[in-house]
């Protein structure tokens, strides 16, 4: 897509926060994430040791690194410099050599070399407005062989118009105190009031429009995350 005076400024819509050095060395703590489900997951769907993978919004790498020695090749894409320097310097620690780390965000990502197997991405695509969800959709669909899978994970609103309050405030009720241990009520309610987050009945719709066919959706007790496995058409 040509970048002319319409096209947006992905870090602008980024969160500072990821943006900051500091903060990134205390996010793999505030966000621990076991991924062992998804490895299973992708695995089932067909990851093997000649995959490429690429993972968009990486973050800190936790799923990155995780997935490296299961694959040919990871790509780790995040619009954040101070993330990139921290999976490089956890591959570099970790000995793996696989990993490559590409500053873009999920609008701005060239993919090189073969089409992409398996594309990943965790609580980063509700950084992009609806309409840019859907053309950051379709672009991951042109990265991906025929038949690629999909694994994305966000925070997506699996409610009703009318059942918003008592969803986001019984969500709140469980926030943590300290900011180390998660997140907070303050962090919550700005993800709720800035962020892009949307209805589960408009995302799903969006990923079907960019030609993925949802394989499995499961919504958190919560109804306030959601994890897709979904299929190249
Ligand atoms: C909440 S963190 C999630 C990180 C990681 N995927 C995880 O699961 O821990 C969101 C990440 O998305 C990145 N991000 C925000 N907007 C992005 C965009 N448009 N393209 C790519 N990455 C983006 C941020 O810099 C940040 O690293």
């Amino acid at each position: 897509m040509q970048r002319t005076g319409w096209f947006p400024d992905e870090r602008a819509y980024a969160g500072e926060e990821h943006l900051d050095p500091a903060y990134v060395t205390t996010y793999d703590r505030k966000s621990a994430h076991d991924h062992r489900d998804d490895l299973a997951v992708l695995q089932s769907m067909g990851l093997n040791a000649d995959s490429v993978v690429v993972d968009l919004g990486a973050g800190t790498g936790s799923f990155a690194l995780a997935v490296a020695p299961l694959c040919r090749r990871v790509i780790a894409v995040d619009v954040s410099p101070a993330m990139l320097d921290y999976i490089r310097a956890g591959a570099s620690r970790q000995g793996i050599s696989n990993l490559e780390v590409v500053h873009a965000g999920f609008l701005s990502y060239e993919h090189q070399g073969d089409p992409a197997d398996i594309v990943y991405s965790r609580n980063a695509l509700h950084h992009l407005p609806d309409f840019w969800k859907a053309v950051a959709l379709k672009r991951v669909v042109d990265i991906l062989t025929p038949g690629g899978v999909l694994r994305l994970h966000d925070l997506v609103y699996h409610v009703e118009p009318e059942e918003i309050t008592q969803t986001i405030e019984g969500w709140l009720a469980g926030a943590r105190e300290q900011p180390e241990d998660g997140w907070t009520r303050a962090e919550l309610e700005t993800h709720v009031r800035e962020e892009y987050s949307t209805f589960s009945w408009l995302h799903e719709p969006l990923l079907e429009r960019a030609g993925f066919e949802i394989r499995e959706a499961t919504y958190r007790p919560s109804r306030t995350y959601a994890a897709y496995t979904c299929v190249k058409r």
